[in-house]
Parts: structure tokens; sequence; C-alpha cells
């Protein structure tokens, strides 16, 4: 049985102050709720705060990028030593806005990654088609080689702990979210790839979300599907209680 995860996407939303804000309310709403790596990924400005309040709920933080190396001569970057030491356990990596507006690489994906993976954070790697890939029937080709991008440098004692979100590009923020069936048909697909190479029990085990366009109407659909488990979650996230009814949704009772 895998647990669901529902993280929360802030992209360059909150000040220090609106965070405080949004996850002490967020804390009230999901106090009862059981069976659900609920996971916050606010701004690195915002992380330490955040883990104030969080600690000893079920919330998890988590952060919105990184840079591979440690420490260094590196402007602006922050790193995963950094990020363990604010109390993050959870990293988004290679999300779309990062790949698309920064340049992103999915060889840069995969070094933090694996720089992740050595600072026991775990990623939560983003891959998805644009529209234009989607209409040419590129999906499937597109997801292959950013799933097999990874496996070059990730072994089989990690594979199992990554998380993998979906998330076509075409329906994050714009409301159209991906058919529950079709995404997770994608799901699916990847779960196979990870079973091709690392076999059937690390495909089984890793948590595959769906990200784009998530919200409380939706997501009982998306949940219900096989394959799909859990989301990444990002204006939806920014309202303690339509994120709550998200992870009430995904709850195993
Ligand atoms: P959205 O964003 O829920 O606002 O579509 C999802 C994401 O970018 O992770």
């Amino acid at each position: 049985m895998r647990i669901p995860v529902i993280a929360g996407n802030w992209k360059m939303n909150k000040t220090v102050v609106e965070s405080i804000a949004l996850v002490k309310e967020l804390k009230d709403f999901i106090r009862e709720i059981k069976g659900v790596d609920i996971v916050v990924c606010s701004p690195f400005t915002s992380l330490w705060v955040v883990k104030e309040i969080i600690n000893g709920t079920s919330i998890h933080l988590g952060a919105q990028n990184m840079y591979w190396e440690t420490k260094g001569a590196f402007t602006g970057e922050i790193s995963p030593l950094m990020l363990k030491d604010v109390g993050c356990e959870y990293v988004i990596l290679g999300h779309s806005e990062r790949r698309e507006h920064f340049k992103e690489t999915s060889e840069e994906v995969v070094k933090k990654t694996k720089a992740a993976f050595s600072f026991n954070l775990i990623p939560i790697v983003c891959i998805g088609e644009n529209f234009e890939e989607r209409e040419s029937g590129k999906t499937k080709s597109i997801i292959e080689q950013e799933v097999k991008a990874l496996f070059l440098e990730i072994d089989s004692t990690l594979a199992g702990r990554i998380i993998i979100a979906y998330e076509p590009i075409w329906a994050i923020g714009t409301g159209k979210s991906a058919n529950s069936q079709e995404a997770n048909l994608i799901n699916k697909f990847i779960r196979e790839l990870f079973s091709s190479e690392y076999g059937n029990k690390v495909a089984e085990q890793i948590r595959i979300l769906y990200g784009g366009s998530v919200n409380p109407k939706n997501i009982e659909e998306l949940m219900n599907e096989s394959d799909i488990d859990g989301a990444l979650v990002g204006g939806a996230s920014l309202y303690a209680l339509t994120f709550s009814q998200i992870v009430k949704a995904a709850e195993i009772l």
C-alpha cells in the first residue's frame, strides 16, 4: 500500500507574515487527518518560520528547488545542506516553470536528484509534456526521455524513494486538469518504465503524483485511479481550506 502524498507548491507567493497565517490555518484544518503525507513547499524565505509552526504536526516541509553543490561560490543558490538544516524533508525538482523560465535541463534535474538523495531529502521530480508535444502525440516519448535520464544516475537502492509528479504543462495553472483516466495511463506508463529498469518491487513502491489544476472538485476522481498516488497542488494550495479539502480526499481511512 502506497501512502498518498499531497504536496502544496506555493511557487513565488506568500511573504513571511502571509506564510505564517496560511500554515497556522492549515494546521487547524488538518488536525484529524491521517494516512496521507502532507507537504508544504513554501518559498525559501519562509521555510524556517513554517517549520517552527508545523513542528509536531503531520505536515512536512519541502522546498521548491535547490542547487546540487553543497556549498561554495554559487551566488544566489541554495544547497541541499541548507534545506536539510532548515528542516526540509522534501524538495521539488525540475518543475516545468524552472525548465521553461530558467532553462533547467534534464541533466541538471538528475544532478539535483542525486544531491537530494545524498542529503536524505525526498525529491519530487516533475515531468510532463507541453501542449504542442501532446497534440503531436509525443507525450510518451517526452516522459520516457525524462524518466530514463534519472535511471542513468539513480541506483535501485534509492529509486523506490523517489516521488514523480506527472504534470502536463498545459494543465498547470490553467484550470484545465487532465482527464483522470488519461493521467492514470501516463502514471501507469511511468511505473512500467521503473519496473523494467528496477523490477516490480521498486515500481510498486514509488509514488507517482498528478499535478495541474488539482482542486477539491477533481481530486476524488484522480485519487480513485490505480496509479495516481497523490497530487502536486499549485493555486489551490494557497488557501488553507481548499488545500485541506484536497488532503482530506486523499486520506486513507
Ligand atoms: P496548479 O499548479 O495546481 O496551479 O495548476 C500545479 C503545479 O505547478 O505544480
